[in-house]
């Protein structure tokens, strides 16, 4: 489609005036977000959510997230419930992403939802896309804007390396300061339950709510094209490790000091911000297999330790 992306800085005067004109046209562009960066298009635009597929070559039954600018927009699209309604006042705009109803007549496209009864909402922390989706009026179904099983993006460059002949419009907003995906839950009948973990912690939704968020069981896939592996370097991945051996390069945490280091401090929030950074860094030495230190799974670390174990899985497994 394009020929080369345009990257311009996500304060330019022009950026949200340029991307919103491609989206109404039913063209993607690339938009920073405080998680990952996103491959964003037109929700109720369907030809154009079927382009993000086909960009991504992203299987057609992994439904896609839909990026709102507040609670009210949200609810023309899904059925928010009073404990739905609770986790958006208290966590949006901001990396938490709720699975809901879907309202089968509110227009988004069928692509969104990959045929599911449920869509998944999420009201991003960064102004220049709240200011887009505003300015459009209607939601954007972003994914992270990777190849689909590959490392996530944080920064607009790595968008570029991963599309940059595929899309018109790339928003420079910086690195992205969360650094892996929005934490998923579901919300339905009074009940929590995690579908992937992330920054914001299923002991933080229950201290603000005081209900239990359920862990999905793991091995249960609740959209159908969720895959084991994902977020997969070249290099093979291998985890809890406390030393480099021969052709491996190690990404140490805290004590367990590496080639790159997460968080020297062990402070597992920056270990986050780092970790698809990192992992690409070590990629980039061409290096057969990429040693990671042990990370604790508590707080976010639970979210990292699932990004750690999807990159190590067996590659298309499922
Ligand atoms: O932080 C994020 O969430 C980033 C940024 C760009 O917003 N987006 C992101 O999108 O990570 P993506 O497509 O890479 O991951 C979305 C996940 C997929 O695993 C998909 O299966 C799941 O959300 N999902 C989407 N709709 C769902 C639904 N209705 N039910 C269950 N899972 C759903
Ligand atoms: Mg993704």
């Amino acid at each position: 489609m394009a020929t080369k992306s345009q990257i311009i800085p996500a304060n330019d005067v022009r950026s949200v005036a340029m991307a919103v004109a491609h989206l109404r046209d039913g063209r993607l562009v690339a938009v920073p977000t405080e998680t990952v960066y996103g491959l964003a298009a037109n929700a109720l635009d369907n030809v154009a959510v079927q382009h993000i597929y086909t960009t991504k070559g992203r299987p057609s039954n992994n439904p896609l997230i839909c990026h709102v600018a507040n609670a009210e927009m949200a609810e023309r699209y899904v059925t928010v419930c009073p404990l739905a309604k609770e986790l958006m006042t208290k966590f949006w705009p901001g990396p938490l992403t709720l699975v809901l109803p879907y309202k089968t007549d509110s227009g988004v496209s069928k692509s969104v939802t990959a045929g599911l009864t449920t869509l998944a909402v999420r009201c991003p922390d960064s102004s220049i896309t709240l200011d887009i989706i505003k300015s459009l009026n209607k939601p954007v179904a972003a994914p992270s804007a990777n190849p689909s099983g590959k490392l996530s993006p944080t920064t607009a460059q790595d968008v570029a390396e991963y599309l940059a002949h595929k899309i018109p419009l790339i928003l420079d907003g910086g690195q992205t300061t969360v650094g892996i995906e929005s934490t998923i839950v579901s919300v339905q009948d009074d009940c929590i339950t995690l579908l992937r973990p992330g920054s914001i912690t299923s002991d933080e939704i229950t201290e603000h709510t005081g209900q239990p968020v359920y862990d999905r069981n793991s091995t249960e896939i609740t959209a159908p094209g969720q895959l084991l592996s994902h977020y997969a370097p070249k290099a093979k991945v291998r985890l809890n490790a406390t030393n480099a051996s021969k052709n491996e390069i190690l990404i140490g945490f805290g004590e367990v000091s590496g080639t790159f280091n997460l968080s020297e401090t062990g402070n597992l929030t920056e270990a986050a911000h780092n970790l698809f950074a990192y992992l690409r860094k070590a990629d980039d030495e061409h290096i057969k297999t990429i040693a990671v230190a042990p990370i604790p799974a508590k707080g976010i670390g639970i979210a990292i330790n699932d990004r750690l174990n999807r990159a190590a899985a067996p590659r298309n497994t499922i």
